[in-house]
């Protein structure tokens, strides 16, 4: 058991976390559980055991180095969204064979990075293709002897029922590439002998509960892959991207990857290798933000419970409205109310959870956010000068820290020493 309560204490499988945040004093931090890590790409492999398909772990989920060591380990490739996740990926051990490089904005010098590895990038605009064919002549011409390989980024087109900013598959979200516009590329990748077509690439979109939109997605992207190899391209990958949402709202009705395959299979064409890109259902259950009450505070009829975790360390709440679990880490005896648990930045919507029935707290108290581990840590600032947490991760009775906590000095050495730009 990863995340539990025993005798109304917290455990992250053999840790009381009540005794760890007495132990490191340095609220809110990360936890993260191997075991629940592991259980998470296990669903993953029992799921596509028996079919010709890769796990590519979306590392912008949940970039700690430590994490990816353990995901490599297990088996999984790495899709990256930018030149330092790809540094990272190499730091944490992955073979660049095992990397995907996606994104609609891919500048070129990374670009260039990515095929000087030998990194598969997909094509997401007819600029893209132009940046990647100029970095494998380029390359050509130090004398590296492959081609790059690609996979055409499809639009598809569906409209999945999530929060419109994690949609991406929609025909006018800024992703991928029209079914109508492929000839063009179709026929500009036939001039280009550097850039070796190996497949077809598409993302529907994130926290996705209903698994019917990756089956048709399946469908078409089959049959575009049928009619691209009639052209005589030999497409050998179908990458369907990630999406898989996780139970936030502990409904227990949240579909596993077995789901996923099951919606999939009878639908993929079988000399196809599947290639699935999560990054929430391998990392999100895996992780918790522990923070600490600062103090309880009444407005007329408003309870809140200010922690000194914020949308500095946990911006999903704020940005997509997105629901926590949130309780104590720690038994807690006061009066229940509803409060809206806050952080302390000066914005209306730095909020961890709101109208949440829970006990009275005491100053001091542990809270817990459950679910934390995907586009968590990932996505916090040091806005307000909230610094960025640190992070810990346990693996049965041990815990290590993965991460330091950012420092005052850290922010402000950035700043300093001043130096002229202009005029020199
Ligand atoms: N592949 C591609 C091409 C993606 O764009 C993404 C996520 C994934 C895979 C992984 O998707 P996942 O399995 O994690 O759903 N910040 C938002 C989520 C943004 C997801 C962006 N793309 C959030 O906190 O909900």
């Amino acid at each position: 058991m990863s995340f539990h309560i025993r005798d109304r204490y917290l455990y992250c499988e053999g840790i009381n976390v009540k005794d760890l945040q007495n132990a490191v004093q340095n609220s809110p931090f990360y936890l993260y559980s191997a075991a629940q890590l592991r259980a998470n790409v296990a669903a993953y492999a029992e799921a596509l055991a028996g079919l010709p398909a890769r796990i590519s772990y979306a590392v912008k989920a949940n970039g700690n180095l430590t994490l990816l060591r353990i995901l490599r380990n297990l088996g999984c490739g790495a899709t990256l969204v930018s030149g330092n996740e790809l540094r990272l990926a190499l730091l944490a051990g992955f073979d660049p064979a095992d990397m995907m490089f996606n994104g609609n904005g891919k500048r070129r010098d990374e670009v260039a990075l990515a095929v000087q590895h030998g990194v598969t990038v997909n094509i997401d605009s007819e600029f893209d293709l132009e940046h990647i064919a100029a970095a494998s002549h380029a390359a050509a011409a130090r004398g590296a002897a492959r081609p790059v390989d690609v996979l055409l980024r499809v639009n598809p087109d569906i409209r999945p029922d999530v929060h419109p900013y994690v949609a991406t598959g929609m025909r006018d979200s800024k992703f991928g590439i029209r079914a109508e516009q492929l000839p063009w590329f179709l026929d500009r990748l036939k001039g280009e002998p550097l850039l070796r077509l190996v497949g077809l690439h598409c993302h529907l979109g994130s926290t996705i509960k209903d698994v019917q939109v990756f089956h048709d997605a399946t469908i078409l992207m089959g049959d575009l892959t049928s009619s691209i190899r009639q052209q005589g391209f030999e497409l050998r990958y179908l990458n369907l991207g990630g999406g898989l949402g996780i139970d936030y709202e502990r409904t227990g009705e949240m579909p596993t990857p077995q789901a996923l395959l099951d919606a999939l299979r009878g639908q993929l064409p079988d000399d196809l290798t599947l290639i699935v890109e999560p990054g929430r259902s391998i990392v999100g259950n895996a992780g918790v933000l522990i923070c600490c009450v600062t103090g309880v505070k009444r407005n007329g009829d408003k309870h809140f419970i200010v922690t000194d975790g914020s949308m500095a360390a946990l911006i999903r709440p704020a940005l997509y409205s997105a629901y926590h679990q949130i309780g104590f880490v720690e038994p807690v005896n006061g009066e229940p109310r509803v409060f809206d648990i806050v952080g302390p930045v000066c914005e209306s919507a730095d909020f961890l959870g709101k109208a949440r029935m829970l006990p009275t707290p005491h100053e001091d108290t542990g809270l817990v956010v459950y679910d934390a581990g995907a586009y968590g840590y990932a996505m916090s600032s040091s806005y307000n000068l909230q610094l960025r947490p640190a992070e810990y991760l346990v693996d049965g009775d041990r815990v290590m820290q993965i991460r330091r906590a950012e420092t005052f000095e850290d922010v402000a050495l950035a700043q300093s020493p001043l130096s002229v730009i202009m005029p020199q």
